[in-house]
C-alpha cells in the first residue's frame, strides 16, 4: 500500500527489512533500508524513481493498485544507480513510450545499465514540467552521488526529491524524521555521509548554497532512501554543511590490528597517554579485525586525528589495516592529523607503509610513527604512552 504524504503526493517505495550489505559489501546496513518512490498525482500524473531489481514486479504490483500504469504521464529518474532505477524495465515494458525525465548524464548510464531506448527526455538545471498546479524544476546535482544525480522540488507542496541526498540506510515504517528514534536516525544518516558523500564535499557545499539561493520554500525533503525530513527540514541541510566542511570533532581514534598483542598493547598504552594530555577528547580504540569497517570509517570521519597500527607480517601489515587504508584513500578525508605504530620482530616493514598510506591518502602525518621489536616492556609502555601524549598535544 501506498502511503499519501500530501493530498498530491503518495510514497509507492519499498521498505527492505532485510537488507544487511549494500554496494555489494562495502556498505554493512544494521538497520534495513528503503527505496523511496513517489506518485504526484496533479493534472499530469508522475513517478519519481522505482525500487531495487529484487523487488520489480512487486513495486509495479503495488504501484497499479494506486493507478492505472496507462496513466502515468511521466517518470522522472532522479538517478540511475541500480537501487533506484531497478524496476524501470518491469514498469515500462507495460507503458514504453512513457517519456522518462533524466540528465543527460542519466539517460547514457540508464542505457548502458539495461540497454534499452526509452523515450527519454533530457533535462538540465532550472528545466521544469508544469503537470498542472504544481511545476516541477529540475537541479542537476552531479555526483550526490553518481554523475547523472538530479534533484527534482515540486512548486506547491514545496517538496525537493533529493534522491541520494540526506538519506539513510535506514528502515522505518514511520516514514517520516519525527516519528523514528532521533538517535538512530543520526547515526544513520552520518554513517551514509562518511561512507558515501564524503569524497564528494565539497560538490555538496557548493550545491546546496546553489538551492538556498534560489530562495524556494521548503516543507519536506523526500529523499530516496529513509526518512523523509518533514519536522524542520532545513536541519540535515544544516548537518550536511557542516559534515561537508572538513568535519572533525573533538575526537582522536586509535585504530589496530594485532597477532599476539603486542600491537593491541600499544594502541591501549597511546590511547592512555592521549587521554592524559588531552582530558577532554573523546578516545576510541577500534579492533579492525573484528569492528564494522563502516562504522570505523565513521569514526574517522569524526575524528581530528587517528592512529593506525599493525604488526609487520610478511614484509607488510594486516589486510583489515590495509583494506582500511583503500577506503581512506578513496574517500578523501581532508585536515586530518595520523600517525603509524606496530610491533614487529625481524624486517618491521608495517609502521613505514601505514604511514606512506596515510600520507597518500592526504592525512597530516604527525611523525614517521613508532615500531616497537617484539612485546613492550615496561619501558616500551611508557614510550607508546609519550607517544600518545605527544600526537594529542601536537594537534589539539
Ligand atoms: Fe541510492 Fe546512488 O543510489
Amino acid at each position: 500500500m501506498g502511503i499519501k504524504i500530501t493530498d498530491k503526493v503518495t510514497w509507492v517505495g519499498k521498505i527492505d527489512w532485510e537488507l544487511k550489505h549494500f554496494h555489494g559489501n562495502e556498505y554493512s546496513v544494521r538497520r534495513g533500508s528503503s527505496y523511496n518512490s513517489y506518485l504526484i498525482r496533479d493534472k499530469k500524473n508522475v513517478l519519481i524513481d522505482t525500487v531495487w531489481s529484487p523487488y520489480d514486479k512487486e513495486f509495479v504490483s503495488k504501484l497499479k493498485n494506486e493507478i492505472d500504469l496507462k496513466d502515468i504521464d511521466y517518470v522522472i529518474v532522479n538517478h540511475s544507480e541500480p537501487d533506484h532505477s531497478g524496476a524501470l524495465s518491469e514498469l515500462l515494458r507495460e507503458i514504453p513510450d512513457v517519456p522518462v525525465y533524466c540528465t543527460a548524464n542519466g539517460a547514457k548510464m540508464l542505457k548502458g545499465q539495461y540497454h534499452q531506448d526509452w523515450n527519454f527526455i533530457t533535462v538540465k538545471t532550472g528545466d521544469t514540467l508544469e503537470i498542472g498546479e504544481s511545476t516541477l524544476t529540475f537541479i542537476e546535482a552531479p555526483m550526490l552521488h553518481w554523475p547523472d544525480s538530479m534533484f527534482t522540488y515540486m512548486s506547491g507542496d514545496n517538496i525537493l526529491f533529493s534522491n541520494d541526498a540526506f538519506g539513510q540506510h535506514y528502515a522505518t515504517e514511520s516514514l517520516y524524521n519525527d516519528k523514528t528514534d532521533q538517535c538512530e536516525l543520526e547515526a544513520e544518516a552520518i554513517k551514509y555521509y562518511a561512507n558515501i558523500l564524503t569524497p564528494f564535499s565539497k560538490l555538496v557545499t557548493k550545491k546546496i548554497n546553489e538551492v538556498l539561493s534560489f530562495n524556494l520554500p521548503l516543507d519536506m525533503i523526500c529523499t530516496s532512501h529513509g526518512v523523509i525530513w518533514r519536522e524542520k527540514p532545513e536541519q540535515i541541510v544544516l548537518k550536511y554543511l557542516q559534515w561537508a566542511d572538513d568535519y572533525q570533532e573533538k575526537q582522536i581514534t586509535v585504530i589496530y590490528d594485532t597477532m599476539w598483542n603486542a600491537t593491541r598493547k600499544m594502541a591501549e598504552a597511546i590511547a592512555e597517554g592521549i587521554k592524559s594530555a588531552a582530558p577532554d577528547y573523546t578516545v576510541k580504540l577500534l579492533n579492525s579485525s573484528v569492528e564494522d569497517k563502516n562504522d570505523i570509517i565513521t569514526e574517522i570521519f569524526k575524528s581530528r586525528g587517528i592512529l593506525l597500527g599493525a604488526p609487520t607480517v610478511n614484509n607488510t601489515c594486516l589486510h583489515s589495516i590495509g583494506g582500511l587504508l583503500e577506503m581512506v584513500y578513496g574517500l578523501k578525508f581532508r585536515k586530518k592529523y595520523a600517525a603509524a605504530f606496530g610491533s614487529y620482530g625481524w624486517s618491521g616493514e608495517s609502521v613505514g607503509l601505514i604511514s606512506e598510506g596515510l600520507k597518500k591518502a592526504g592525512f597530516k602525518l604527525v611523525s614517521e610513527g613508532l615500531k616497537y621489536m617484539w612485546v613492550p616492556d615496561e619501558e616500551g609502555i611508557k614510550a607508546c604512552y609519550d607517544f600518545g601524549a605527544d600526537f594529542a598535544n601536537q594537534i589539539k
